[in-house]
C-alpha cells in the first residue's frame, strides 16, 4: 500500500480507500456480511486505513460494520461518514434552500447518530452527502462545521459534489472551510482535471475520488445480458439499452490499450492514481477477492503517459443517476 496526505489535514490515508455504499446492503444486492467483513479485513490487513461510509448506506447498517472492524483492528484507521440530505434527494436541487436539506440542528444530530452506529468517539472526515452552490453564504452549514469540529464529534469537514458535478464545489473550497471533497472521477468522467483538481492542488483540499468503476461499468464484467434484481440500484443505473452501451465502450478501450479481458480494473484504478490531486481513490468491494486485488494497485505505480493519452479519447459525457 501507498499513502497520500488527505490536504490539509494531514492524516495519511491509503491511495485505495474502501468504498462502504454496497455494503449497507439496501441498495446493492448479492452481498452478506460475513463477505463484506471479510472484505474490510483483509483490505486493512493490506494496509488499507481509509474506509468512507455513510449514514443513508443501509440506514447505518454501512456504519455498524465499518465501526466492528475499526474497533477490532490495533491501529489507526480513518472513517469518513456523510450527512444525507434531509429531504432525501439525491442529487440537490437548484432552488431548495438549506433549511430542508441541511439544518444546523440536523446536521449535529445526524453526526451524532453517526458516531452511535460506528461506535466511536470521533468521525475523522465529516461530509455533507450533497452540496448546491447556492447555500455558500448561509450560516447553517458553517456553524454545523464548526462546532462538530471544536465538539470534537468530527476532526475534519468536507463535501460529496454532486454527480458529474466537479465546478459546482469550486466556490465552497476557496471559502477555505472545508477540507475535502468527495467527486465522480475515472476513465468515463475525466471533467475534474480541468479546474476541481488544480484548484484543490492549490489550496491543498484532498480530493476523495469515487465511483471509480463507474458502478461496476469500467469492471468489464457488465454485457448486454447482465441481469440486476429490480430493486438494486444497478438496474435503474443500467437500465434499458446501457448495457449494451457500455459493453462496447469497454471493448473500445481494451482494443485501443490492446489489454486483456479482465485487465480493466486495474487500468482503472491507476488511471485515477495517477492525478497528484487524487488522495485516495474508494472502489466498492464487498469480496476478499476484489479488496485483494485492489490494494495491491498502489504499489504499481501511475499509469504512462501514452496510456492516459489514449484514455483521454474515452471520456464519455453522460448522467446515468439521473436521466
Ligand atoms: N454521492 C456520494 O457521495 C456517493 C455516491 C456513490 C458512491 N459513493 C462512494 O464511492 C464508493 C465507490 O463507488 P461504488 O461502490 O458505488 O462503485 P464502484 O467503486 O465504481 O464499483 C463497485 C463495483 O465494482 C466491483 N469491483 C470492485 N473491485 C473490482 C475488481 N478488482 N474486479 C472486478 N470488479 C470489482 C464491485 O464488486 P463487489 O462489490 O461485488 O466486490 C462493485 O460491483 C461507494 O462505495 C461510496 O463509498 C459516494
Amino acid at each position: 500500500m501507498q499513502y497520500r496526505k488527505l490536504g490539509r489535514t494531514g492524516f495519511r490515508v491509503s491511495e485505495i480507500g474502501y468504498g462502504a455504499w454496497g455494503i449497507g446492503g439496501t441498495q446493492w444486492l448479492g452481498g452478506d456480511d460475513p463477505h463484506s467483513l471479510d472484505a474490510l479485513r483483509v483490505a486493512i490487513d493490506l494496509g488499507l486505513n481509509f474506509i468512507d461510509t455513510a449514514l443513508a448506506y443501509g440506514d447505518g447498517h454501512s456504519e455498524h460494520l465499518v465501526g466492528q472492524v475499526v474497533r477490532e483492528t490495533g491501529h489507526k484507521v480513518y472513517v469518513a461518514s456523510k450527512v444525507p440530505p434531509k429531504n432525501e434527494l439525491w442529487p440537490a436541487r437548484p432552488g431548495i434552500g438549506i433549511s430542508e436539506v441541511f439544518p444546523y440542528d440536523y446536521i449535529v444530530k445526524c453526526t451524532e447518530r453517526s458516531l452511535q452506529n460506528l461506535g466511536l468517539d470521533t468521525i475523522d472526515l465529516q461530509q455533507l452527502h450533497v452540496w448546491n452552490p447556492e447555500w455558500l453564504d448561509r450560516e447553517e452549514w458553517k456553524r454545523a462545521f464548526e462546532d462538530i469540529k471544536s465538539s470534537g464529534k468530527a476532526q475534519a469537514v468536507g463535501v460529496s459534489i454532486n454527480d458529474h458535478q466537479p465546478d459546482s464545489a469550486l466556490a465552497i473550497i476557496k471559502t477555505g472551510l472545508i477540507d475535502t471533497v468527495q467527486v465522480i472521477y475515472n476513465i468515463f468522467d475525466q471533467t475534474p482535471e480541468t479546474s476541481l483538481f488544480p484548484l484543490a492542488l492549490e489550496r491543498d483540499i484532498g480530493v476523495i475520488a469515487r465511483v471509480p468503476l463507474d458502478e461496476g461499468a469500467l469492471t468489464g464484467k457488465i454485457d448486454a445480458y447482465t441481469q440486476f434484481e429490480p430493486s438494486d440500484f444497478r438496474a435503474g443505473y443500467f437500465k434499458g439499452g446501457r448495457k449494451k452501451q457500455v459493453a462496447e465502450r469497454v471493448a473500445a478501450i481494451q482494443q485501443d490499450l490492446a489489454i486483456r479481458d479482465g485487465a480493466l480494473p486495474e487500468v482503472a484504478l491507476r488511471f485515477c492514481l495517477s492525478q497528484p490531486a487524487v488522495t485516495s481513490v474508494i472502489p466498492g468491494m464487498r469480496s476478499r477477492a476484489n479488496a485483494a486485488f485492489n490494494c495491491s494497485i498502489p504499489g504499481k505505480g501511475p499509469l504512462p503517459e501514452k496510456v492516459l493519452a489514449i484514455l483521454k479519447r474515452h471520456a464519455w459525457p453522460r448522467n446515468f443517476y439521473a436521466e
